[in-house]
């Protein structure tokens, strides 16, 4: 019993990797979609047929249900529901968060989702808003933690149970909360409460309060983003480090007439054409689409189609090492999105720690590339080199005798010498024409190079456009504009 989780390739902080939950074993980073017993636009059986191997679904829903409640309890959930993979049920917390109460306890809730044979249960944590003020959060994560180790106490440590990370928008307490779940030994850490950040587009909140979560759990834990979200922000999250999502982004959109793409979301009644290569859309026009009596159920179809594709696209990404190509494409889609990059890539010095060694390639997309965990990697290594007393730093590429050793140069990675041409990321990067944004960061890569090397003396040639960029970033360097 219990949880498990295994890495296999990652890429930034994303992984690809295998969740283990009983007998059942499911690929990560994952899409659970939310089932509402209730109301299934897309059955559970045809999500299977799509690869949709996890779904999560509310047992304070089927708690309350006149029509589920015994049966889920005879029968189990697996069949009420007829799906044989992953089943998560959440508690009442989100009902919590949005009606203030609940008429049901920590403990009842985890032998109800227990009872009717959940693989994955999730206690009543509770959501704080992100408008609460610091006395409130700290409240509330007191309670949050006292009701995760009373459900280790009353149902043992092996039991399938999440350990939520609360703590709201503070990120001390998130790192706390987390440090926290990882000490009760929770594996399955869903980060709680940050719907509302989605809701409203705080995507630089959402990354600082992730990244703060992330640092107080170990790599082993698996992370859900509870309530995420839109398949546009699947990759900033991945490349945090969350390996599930439970969208009901799908069917509420659907319900308003939306129509998902990875890069935003279109009203299907504006729409002149779909540009999509899923059934739906392969078989209606955008008109007929938007006059169709199954227009909901439809729309729900695309959009799960878009949603679990953006997953494997995922996956696919963090095997070939490209995923901060994939994330920098999609967050160029809104605005909030691409602050949320931006800010995650000012926390790549501590991404870096766990960034892999070798990919398949380092695409310059933009300055924005310049801030990558590669090049702040390939800068620290610089401080390796072994050099002598000269050292010519050549932008043409071209050798001069007078010196102890030449290197090369190129942004935004800056100096390399000739040993390390073809290896990655120098060797496995295409760059466009140099751009002053690169230049500059390549030269923070001589100046790493020149604090680490003091007793070496450096000049850089390079052609007369580029002085005054190599002047602001070294002081006092010595520069020639002799080209071979
Ligand atoms: N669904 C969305 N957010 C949350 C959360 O913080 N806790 C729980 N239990 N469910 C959620
Ligand atoms: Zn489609």
């Amino acid at each position: 019993m219990g949880i498990a989780f295994e890495s296999l390739y990652s890429d930034i902080a994303g992984r690809t990797g295998r969740l283990t939950v009983g007998k059942k074993t499911i690929k990560t980073p994952a899409l659970l979609p939310v089932i509402n017993p209730h109301l299934q636009l897309v059955t559970p059986k045809e999500m299977r047929s799509m690869g949709v191997e996890a779904l999560i679904t509310n047992a304070y829903i089927f708690s309350q249900s006149r029509e589920y409640r015994q049966r889920a309890l005879d029968e189990g959930l697996h069949k009420v529901l007829d799906f044989d993979g992953v089943i998560m049920t959440d508690s009442g917390s989100f009902q919590l968060s949005v009606y203030g109460q609940v008429s049901v306890t920590n403990t009842e809730t985890l032998s109800f989702q227990r009872d009717i044979g959940s693989d994955i249960w999730v206690p009543l944590d509770i959501p704080t808003s992100p408008g609460a003020d610091r006395g409130i959060a700290e409240r509330e994560l007191g309670i949050t933690m006292h009701r995760l180790a009373e459900a280790k106490e009353v149902f043992g440590k092996d039991a399938p149970v999440a350990g939520p990370v609360q703590g709201g928008i503070f990120t001390d307490l998130r790192a706390q909360a987390a440090r926290g779940v990882t000490d009760l030994n929770f594996t399955f850490c869903p980060i709680g409460a940050v719907v509302p950040l989605m809701e409203s587009y705080r995507y630089r909140d959402l990354v600082s309060v992730v990244m703060a979560a992330k640092t107080g759990l170990t790599p082993s834990a698996c992370v859900h983003l509870f309530g995420a979200g839109h398949p546009s922000m699947f990759a900033l999250a991945t490349a945090m480090g969350c390996d599930l999502f439970d969208s009901a982004a799908y069917a509420l959109s659907a319900k308003e007439g939306r129509y998902l793409t990875t890069h935003g979301s279109f009203k299907i009644d504006e729409l002149a054409d779909l540009p999509c290569a899923c059934n739906v859309c392969r078989t209606h026009t955008a008109e007929e689409l938007n006059n169709d009596a199954g227009r909901e159920r439809l729309l729900a179809l695309h959009n799960l189609y878009v949603t679990v594709a953006e997953i494997s696209r995922i996956r696919q990404a963090i095997f070939d090492g490209t995923l901060w190509e994939l994330v920098d494409e999609r967050c160029r889609g809104h605005p909030q999105l691409l602050a949320g990059y931006r800010a995650l890539l000012g926390c790549a010095g501590s991404l870096e720690k766990s960034d892999r060694v070798s990919k398949r390639r380092f695409f310059y997309r933009g300055s924005e590339s310049c801030s990558r965990t590669e090049i702040v990697r390939y800068q620290q290594m610089l401080s390796r080199l072994q050099l002598g007393n000269s050292v010519l730093i050549a932008f043409d590429g071209g050798m001069r005798d007078e010196f102890d050793d030449t290197l090369f140069f190129k942004p935004p990675f800056g100096p390399y010498p000739k040993e390390l041409r073809e290896t990655f990321p120098v060797g496995q990067s295409e760059i466009p024409e140099w751009d002053d944004a690169m230049v500059s960061t390549g030269c923070r890569g001589i100046r790493y190079l020149m604090e680490s090397h003091p007793k070496s003396r450096f000049v850089v040639s390079c052609k007369p456009c580029w002085e005054a960029i190599v002047r602001q970033e070294l002081e006092n360097i010595e520069v020639r504009n002799d080209e071979i």
